[in-house]
């Protein structure tokens, strides 16, 4: 088993997202420790380890909730310092939660075009382009092969899968950069888990790197290329998964094999 510490090297072209030697602490709690970890295009990473190893602490900070205590984040090689979630948002960085926020009143359509609305100014008067809006929807829908029943469904009616789906297609389609995924399938059934992984897929093969925090090691296997392990807050193994078990993966998290530098 090869284990490479701190990721492969690639140096054929820029990473889109570094995260450098980050450190974080809540109170008595090490939260992270010298966190460091790069993202290509097309790059999926699992990001895996046991409770309070420290993932959600780490896409947290990439997304802006809150600032780390040392260490640094680039994205395409700028260095970047979100006081947001929405800040990080509109420079390209998306975070889809388990129960990720969405207008449920509002429709598939009108979700897929929110702040972008198509109108027209007549007279003063704004129409809003509803047809164009769920033609729009309906083809990007279809090009990433997610199927609902209508775009001009409230999206509240819809299943957490085909929120998420949505959510990610919308991403995708105004030009997100990079998308965090903190547990996409732990409130989803089996099949529809598995439409998940498909789309997580197809669109890391479209060239959205992404960040996959799941415990469902078999369903990380299915999708991710590479793979960091975080436990007590440091990366205790990195590398490529053609070089590692399922089984290795696991006792990596649990600590069963130690890896030093
Ligand atoms: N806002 C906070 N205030 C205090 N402690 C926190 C806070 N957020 C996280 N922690 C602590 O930091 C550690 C890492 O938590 P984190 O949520 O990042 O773990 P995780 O790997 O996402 O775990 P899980 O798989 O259970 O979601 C835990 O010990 C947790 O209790
Ligand atoms: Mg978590």
């Amino acid at each position: 088993m090869i284990i490479l510490i701190n990721g492969a090297s690639q140096s054929n072209n820029q990473p889109i997202l570094t995260v450098k030697n980050i450190s974080k602490r809540f109170g008595n709690v090490q939260a992270l420790k010298d966190v460091s970890l790069e993202i290509y295009k097309g790059d999926v990473i699992g990001l895996l380890g046991d409770n309070g190893a420290g993932k959600s602490t780490l896409i947290k900070i990439i997304a802006g909730n809150f600032p780390a205590d040392e260490g640094e984040v680039f994205l395409e090689g700028k260095k970047v310092n979100f006081n947001s979630p929405s800040e990080a948002r509109a420079a390209g960085i998306e975070t889809v939660y388990q129960n990720s926020p969405v207008c449920i009143n509002a429709t598939v359509y009108e979700n897929f075009y929110i702040g972008r609305e198509l109108v027209n100014n007549f007279l003063g008067i704004k129409l809003v382009r509803n047809k164009e809006m769920q033609n729009g929807t309906m083809e990007v829908l279809k090009n990433l092969e997610i199927s609902l029943p209508s775009v001009k469904a409230e999206i509240g009616l819809l299943s957490g899968g085909q929120r998420q789906a949505i959510i990610l297609g919308r991403f995708f389609h105004w030009g997100g950069k990079i998308a965090l995924l903190d547990e996409p399938f732990a409130a989803l059934g089996v099949a529809e888990s598995r439409k998940g992984l498909k789309l997580i897929r197809d669109i890391s093969q479209k060239g959205l790197p992404i960040i996959l925090i799941t415990h469902n090691i078999e369903y990380a296997f299915q999708v991710m290329n590479k793979f960091v392990i975080l436990r007590h807050g440091e990366v205790v193994g990195a590398g490529e998964k053609k070089d590692v078990s399922v089984e290795d993966i696991v006792s990596l998290i649990t600590g069963a094999i130690e890896i030093k530098e």
